[in-house]
């Protein structure tokens, strides 16, 4: 291969790479993906990804030992790796076993012959060290000058990968599970239904967000944080929360803050989905021209998943009864839904929402099919608060 052509081709990889990383949420999968393209883009024999475990602070990885995966961790700080994550330095490596700080167990154990290392850190968008990168010899000579610069894009674009599918891995169905129970605390006194509206929402919030094109892991943020975006109506009065008819202007200032104190409640978590939670929670109803609350964003001002809730928020809003509102006919909806678009709503949204209308359609005729999720909250308490 000419210097050209192997640019080439490795431009046309690193491509590739934001494509192929972006789409994995399993963990273990996304980690041999990741390998897999390093040692085609670098030209390396191996490749592993060392994650830093903060609670014992150590790096784990998975090492193939004949069939089998086995997990291996190293004090962070010993070893190559583990210089690199407290250090933040890269390192390249011509010949391993000349170099005091490495660590020779992991070649005891692999019977792997390590000769050149590049170990880069891998970055969160924050800045902070979350694992290692660690390619291994490199066909022929040494790495070079330009296999660092690639190592350091490549961890860049894997980092986010990494990280999200490390939410998911943390999350297990009961705080899933947990998550529904909050929002349904919050909601059960305003609707009759809460269960199922949540479930709309969730569920039409991530028909909408795939209808736009948003990659997997972005959809899965959409349909787990949305039906936290009313949260903050436990805040709000019974008073006001439950009158049966129209609000005075005051209410209504009132109300409003369901937004702010819903930011307020999950801003401080430190789940990267109650993160995306908590932005839904403050701007869900904003509107795409500015006119909205709490803070007249407009447009791209407005984060995307606070864009892609609302229009699923007020679709489900009219096709429901509220106190205040008897139900809207499905079709009247969309046609709303479509009027308000440029106005209200993010043009490219309602287009999305256009694309997967029938699914939604089909979710809101389905009713309360699928509301076992919350086993305890049923239509019983419903009847006992109204
Ligand atoms: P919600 O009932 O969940 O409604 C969410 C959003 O759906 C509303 O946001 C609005 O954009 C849309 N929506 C709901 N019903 C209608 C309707 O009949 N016509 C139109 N054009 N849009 C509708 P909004 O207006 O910011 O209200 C936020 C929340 O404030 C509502 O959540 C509800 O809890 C409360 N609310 C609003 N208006 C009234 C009211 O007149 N009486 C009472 N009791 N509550 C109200
Ligand atoms: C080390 O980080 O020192 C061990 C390198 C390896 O063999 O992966
Ligand atoms: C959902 O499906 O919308 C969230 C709840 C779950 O699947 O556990
Ligand atoms: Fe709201």
């Amino acid at each position: 291969m000419t210097r050209a052509e192997e640019i080439e081709n490795r431009l046309r990889l690193l491509v590739n790479f934001g494509g192929v990383v972006s789409k994995e949420t399993n963990l273990t999968r996304l980690l041999e993906l990741i390998a897999e393209q390093v040692k085609a883009i670098i030209n390396c024999d191996r490749c592993s990804v060392f994650i830093l475990d903060r609670r014992t602070n150590e790096l784990w990885s998975k090492v193939a030992l004949g069939m089998q995966h086995t997990e291996i961790r190293v004090p962070f700080g010993k070893g190559i790796a583990g210089h690199v994550a407290s250090s933040g330095q890269i390192l390249n490596i011509p010949d391993a076993y000349q170099d005091a700080r490495f660590n020779h167990d992991l070649d005891r154990l692999t019977g792997y012959r390590t000769r050149s290392i590049l170990a880069a850190p891998l970055r969160n968008v924050s800045g902070h060290i979350i694992g290692v990168f660690e390619a291994m010899n490199k066909a022929g000579q040494g790495f070079n000058v330009d296999d660092e610069g690639i190592l350091q894009l490549i961890s860049s674009l894997a980092a986010s990968g990494i990280e999200n599918a490390q939410l998911y891995e943390s999350l297990s169905k009961s705080q899933l599970e947990t998550i529904y129970r909050l929002a349904v605390t919050a909601e059960y006194r305003d609707q009759h239904d809460t269960a199922i509206h949540l479930r709309h929402i969730s569920e039409y919030s991530a028909l909408i967000a795939h209808g736009l094109g948003l990659p997997e892991r972005e959809i899965e943020n959409i349909r787990y944080s949305s039906p936290l975006h009313d949260i903050g109506k436990v805040g709000i009065a019974d008073a006001i929360l439950l009158k049966p008819g129209k609000l005075t202007a005051d209410e209504f200032e009132e109300m409003k803050k369901h937004t702010v104190y819903g930011a307020k409640i999950l801003c401080n978590a430190e789940s990267a989905l109650l993160q995306i939670a908590c932005k839904v929670a403050a701007s869900h109803h904003e509107k795409f021209d500015g006119t909205g609350y709490p803070a007249r964003l407009k447009g791209e001002q407005i984060p995307v998943y606070a864009r892609v809730v609302s229009v699923a928020d007020v679709f489900d809003a009219l096709c429901m009864q509220r106190v205040y509102k008897p139900k809207w006919d499905p079709e009247k909806a969309r046609q709303y839904i479509n009027e308000e678009s440029g106005k209200s709503f993010d043009p490219a949204v309602v287009e999305a929402f256009e694309k997967v209308y029938d699914d939604i359609l089909k979710m809101h005729m389905a009713g309360d099919g699928k509301t076992t999720i919350i086993p305890g909250i049923t239509r019983e308490i419903n009847r006992h608060i109204y």
